[in-house]
């Protein structure tokens, strides 16, 4: 109450003094809609269905407006104790291990936005791995209203499409194709657990897209091997590897080895670093 009546105040304390108070009175009607919209949350099934859940919105939705009604995201953090007392600290998963890995337990959208690693060597957005979902049925294709089958933006019972997404940095490390002797873990030694012994001439065209960065990437795996290993190995959501884009490189051999072929040459251009484009 008190709270209102002191706004209302400084409301006419402001059209007073600019002396627009008959125009503000009169565009009221029009302007109240959208001030609504900024101020106070639709109501449960308005912000449910919102526009920016589904494409071609979301393509082009900024953090901070999803962050509007979904700041819990990046603010709740999991529990310092489990309620049979065991603490998290001590609880370290075996994607845990990377030695780039730091900080206390964190929350899954928080490893991907905030923490310092990911930071340091990602930017990603919310509509990077949210391409728009189905609320109703979380399934492509359940009416025809929803998003169409042939929409891969998400998969069945899933808000994103964890193929195009998670499996960039989540795969197995595609080490036969390497030529390795054996799995990064077996051979690592022998290389000094550092990937750019073969990589500071081989595929040298790497991560130019808009949700890495791929200076700080070079500079990491230039310190410690488990940089590059993290995304490429080290924490294997899946038993198989992303089949990667194959960027030509300087000195790249004329001969396609069978593996490769049918591979892209670019990547997915929806990450396309715009800069990169209009220096064309
Ligand atoms: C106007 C408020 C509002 C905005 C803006 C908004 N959301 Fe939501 N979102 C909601 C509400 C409400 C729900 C339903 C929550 C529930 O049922 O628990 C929801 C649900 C979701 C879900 C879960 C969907 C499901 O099937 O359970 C995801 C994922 C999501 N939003 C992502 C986003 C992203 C990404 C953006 C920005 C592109 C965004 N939201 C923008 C209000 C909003
Ligand atoms: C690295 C990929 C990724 C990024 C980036 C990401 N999300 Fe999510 N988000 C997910 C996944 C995966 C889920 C769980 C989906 C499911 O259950 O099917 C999820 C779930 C959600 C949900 C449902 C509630 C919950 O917490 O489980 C909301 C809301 C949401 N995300 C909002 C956001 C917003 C807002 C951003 C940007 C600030 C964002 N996400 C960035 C992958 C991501
Ligand atoms: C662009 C690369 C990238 C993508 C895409 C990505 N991740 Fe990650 N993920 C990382 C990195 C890097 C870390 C380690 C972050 C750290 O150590 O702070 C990580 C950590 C994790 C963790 C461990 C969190 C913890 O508590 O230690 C989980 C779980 C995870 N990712 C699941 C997923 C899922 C599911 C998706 C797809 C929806 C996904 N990631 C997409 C790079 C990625
Ligand atoms: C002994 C040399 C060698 C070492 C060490 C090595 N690689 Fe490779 N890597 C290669 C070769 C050779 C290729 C295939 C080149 C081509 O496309 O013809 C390759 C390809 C790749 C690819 C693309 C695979 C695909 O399927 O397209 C990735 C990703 C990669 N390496 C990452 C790494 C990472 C990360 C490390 C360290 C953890 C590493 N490599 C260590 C030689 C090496
Ligand atoms: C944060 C996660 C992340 C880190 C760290 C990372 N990579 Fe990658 N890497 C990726 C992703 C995602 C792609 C595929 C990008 C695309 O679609 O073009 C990729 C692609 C590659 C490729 C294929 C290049 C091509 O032809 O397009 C090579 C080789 C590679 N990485 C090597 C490395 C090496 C070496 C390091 C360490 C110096 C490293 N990566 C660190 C995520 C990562």
């Amino acid at each position: 109450m008190k709270t209102s009546t002191l706004m209302l105040g400084i409301a006419a304390l402001v059209g007073a003094t600019v002396g627009v108070g008959a125009w503000v009175a009169n565009t009221r009607q029009e302007s109240k809609a959208p001030q609504q919209a900024a101020e106070s949350p639709p109501d449960y099934q308005r912000a449910v269905y919102s526009p920016l859940h589904f494409k071609p919105a979301i393509e082009s939705a900024r953090d901070e407006q999803c962050l509007a009604c979904h700041k819990e995201v990046l603010d709740s953090r999991p529990r310092a104790t489990s309620p049979a007392g065991v603490h998290s600290q001590d609880a370290k998963a075996w994607y845990q291990q990377t030695s780039t890995y730091t900080g206390e337990q964190d929350t899954f959208h928080r490893r991907h936005l905030s923490t310092p690693f990911a930071k340091q060597v990602m930017d990603l957005k919310c509509n990077f791995c949210h391409q728009g979902h189905d609320p109703r049925d979380e399934a492509p294709g359940s009416s025809a209203t929803v998003a169409p089958q042939t929409d891969n933006g998400f998969t069945l019972r899933k808000q994103v499409n964890p193929e195009t997404t998670c499996l960039k940095c989540h795969g197995q490390m595609p080490w036969q194709n390497m030529a390795l002797p054996g799995p990064w873990s077996e051979s690592k030694e022998a290389f000094q657990n550092n990937c750019l012994i073969c990589h500071a001439n081989i595929r040298t065209v790497r991560h130019q897209v808009n949700y890495l960065k791929p200076e700080a990437i070079e500079a990491a795996g230039k310190e410690n091997g488990d940089a590059c290993y993290g995304c490429h190995g080290g924490r294997p959501w899946y038993r198989i590897s992303y089949p990667y884009p194959r960027h030509a490189w300087p000195d790249m051999p004329a001969e396609t080895p069978d593996w490769a072929k049918g591979r892209p040459t670019a990547s997915e251009s929806r990450f396309a670093i715009p800069s990169a484009t209009a220096k064309k």
